[in-house]
C-alpha cells in the first residue's frame, strides 16, 4: 500500500491544471449504456474510480478504447449482460449509476448494493422510488437490486432530498422512457448539467438541468456523441485550499469560478485574495487567516467534498471557526487524525469547532484516513506542518486525485510517494 512522505512546511505556489471532473465522468461513462453508438469522452481524469467504472462497463458489454485525450466507449449492438456484481461495485458507490441506463436500454437490471467511502449510511432509496415512479418493479434480494420494466414510462417524481446520484440515475433512465418525465427537488450540481449536455448531444430531450425541476421527453433511441468533461471543481478547490493554508500564491487553470463560488466566497472571507479570470482562478494569501463559519449543503451550497480540506485551513486561522456537516452523517473521520497532529477541534454531533492557529507537528507523525477527501485533508495538514508527516493508505486518495504528488511537487511541495 502506497504512502506519502511530506516534508513541511511548504508554500504551495505556482500553476496547476485542473483535471477532468471524476463526478461528471462517472455518470457520463454509465450513459454509454444508453446507446449502440460510440460515446467519446475527452478530458477524463486518470483515476482508479474511472478504471473501476471502465471494468464494470466492460463486464456489461461496453468496450473502452483509449484515445489520446480520453476514452471511447462502445456498447455495440447488444449490451451483453445485465448484472453488475458485488466484486466490482463494492469499491465504488457510483457503480449504482448503471442501474437507470441498463433498465432503460434492456428492460431489466441487476446491480449489487453499492460500497464506496465509509461516510455514512448512504442509502439508494430515492433512486429506487424514482424508478418505480417510471413503472419499474424493484426488488431487493441478497444484497442485489433487481429491476424490471418492459419499457419505462414517463412520470412525475419528487425527490425527498437532493441526491446527486439519484438525480443522475433518473435523468438517464427517463431519456428512453415512453412519454414525459418531470423530476422535482433535483440536485443542481454542475456535474448534472454536464451530464445533461452529453445526453442532449446523444439526442435526448432534457430541459431544466441545474435547476430544481428537470423535464425529460423520452425518445426511442439515443445516438453516439463526443463530449469534453468539465474541470474538477473539487480537485481545483483542494489545490486552492492548499495554497490558502500554506500562504502560497497559486493559479488553478481550468477552474470555473462560478462552480466554485461557495468556496471562493469563504476563502475571501478568510482573508485570501481571490481573482477569477477567464479560464481559471488565482489565489494569494499574504496576511493572517481569519476565522470563518461554514455549513455544507447541496449545490449551490458549500460542497461536503471540500469540508475536510477547509477544516485544515481553519486550524491555521485566528479564533474559533465552526464547520457544520449537513450532507453526510459520518464525515468527520479526519478529526481524530488532525487532533493527533496538534489541531484543536471539538466535535459536537455534526458541528466541529476549530480553535486556531495551532502549529502542526514538529516531529514525525503518521496519519491515516478512511475516505477520499479526508485523505486529501491529511496531505494538506502535512504541507502546513513543520517536520515530516507520513500519510498512509494513499489508495483512497488515488480514487479521486490524479497524480497528486506530481502536481504538488511542481508547486514547490516536498511530497514523495513510497511503497509501504
Ligand atoms: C455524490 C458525489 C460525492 C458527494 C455527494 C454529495 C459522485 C460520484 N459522488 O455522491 O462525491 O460527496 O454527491 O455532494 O458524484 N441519500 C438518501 N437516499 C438516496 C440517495 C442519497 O438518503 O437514495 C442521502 C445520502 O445518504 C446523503 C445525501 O443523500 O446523506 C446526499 O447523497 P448523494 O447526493 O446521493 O451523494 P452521491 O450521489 O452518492
Amino acid at each position: 500500500m502506497d504512502q506519502f512522505r511530506i516534508h513541511g512546511p511548504c508554500r504551495v505556489s505556482g500553476r496547476v491544471e485542473a483535471a477532468g471532473a471524476k463526478n461528471a465522468a462517472l455518470p457520463e461513462m454509465a450513459a454509454a449504456l444508453l446507446t449502440e453508438e460510440p460515446v467519446e469522452l475527452r478530458g477524463l481524469p486518470r483515476l482508479r474510480d474511472i478504471r473501476t467504472m471502465a471494468r464494470l462497463l466492460g463486464h456489461l458489454g461496453v468496450e473502452a478504447a483509449e484515445r489520446p485525450d480520453g476514452v471511447e466507449l462502445h456498447g455495440g449492438g447488444e449490451v451483453s449482460s445485465d448484472d453488475a456484481p458485488y466484486e466490482l461495485v463494492k469499491t465504488m458507490r457510483a457503480s449504482v449509476l448503471v442501474l437507470g441506463p441498463l433498465l432503460a436500454r434492456l428492460g431489466r437490471a441487476r446491480v449489487s448494493l453499492p460500497g464506496g467511502c465509509a461516510i455514512g449510511v448512504r442509502p439508494i432509496d430515492q433512486h429506487l422510488a424514482g424508478l418505480e415512479a417510471l413503472g419499474a418493479t424493484v426488488e431487493l434480494q441478497h444484497g442485489y437490486v433487481t429491476a424490471h420494466a418492459a419499457r419505462l414510462r414517463g412520470g412525475r417524481f419528487r425527490f425527498d432530498l437532493r441526491t446527486v446520484g439519484g438525480t443522475e440515475n433518473l435523468l438517464m433512465a427517463a431519456t428512453l422512457a415512453r412519454g414525459t418525465t418531470v423530476l422535482e427537488n433535483c440536485a443542481r450540481e454542475p456535474e448534472i448539467v454536464d451530464l445533461a449536455r452529453l445526453l442532449t448531444a446523444m439526442g435526448a430531450r432534457v430541459e431544466g438541468a441545474g435547476g430544481d425541476r428537470i423535464t425529460i421527453q423520452g425518445v426511442d433511441r439515443l445516438g453516439g456523441a463526443s463530449h469534453r468533461v468539465i474541470p474538477d471543481r473539487i480537485e481545483a478547490g483542494t489545490y486552492l485550499l492548499a495554497a490558502a493554508t500554506t500562504g502560497g500564491a497559486l493559479d488553478v487553470a481550468g477552474a470555473v469560478a462560478a462552480d466554485l463560488a461557495p468556496l471562493l466566497e469563504k476563502l475571501a472571507a478568510a482573508g485570501c485574495e481571490v481573482s477569477p479570470y477567464d479560464g481559471g482562478v488565482r489565489l494569494q494569501r499574504d496576511g493572517e487567516l481569519r476565522r470563518c463559519d461554514v455549513s455544507t449543503a447541496p449545490h449551490p451550497g458549500f460542497p461536503t467534498d471540500l469540508q475536510a480540506q477547509f477544516m485544515v485551513m481553519m486550524t491555521q486561522a485566528r479564533g474559533v471557526s465552526t464547520l457544520r456537516e449537513t450532507v453526510f452523517e459520518n464525515r468527520f473521520q479526519h478529526v481524530p487524525e488532525l487532533a493527533r497532529m496538534g489541531a484543536d477541534i471539538q466535535l459536537d454531533e455534526r458541528t466541529a469547532r476549530i480553535t486556531g492557529p495551532t502549529p502542526l507537528p514538529l516531529s514525525a507523525a503518521r496519519v491515516m484516513a478512511t475516505d477520499l477527501r479526508a485523505s486529501a485533508s491529511l496531505v494538506l495538514a502535512g504541507l502546513a506542518a513543520t517536520g515530516e508527516t507520513v500519510v498512509e493508505r494513499i489508495y483512497h486518495l488515488d480514487r479521486g486525485y490524479e497524480r497528486m504528488e506530481l502536481k504538488l511537487q511542481a508547486l514547490d511541495a516536498r511530497v514523495e510517494r513510497e511503497a509501504a
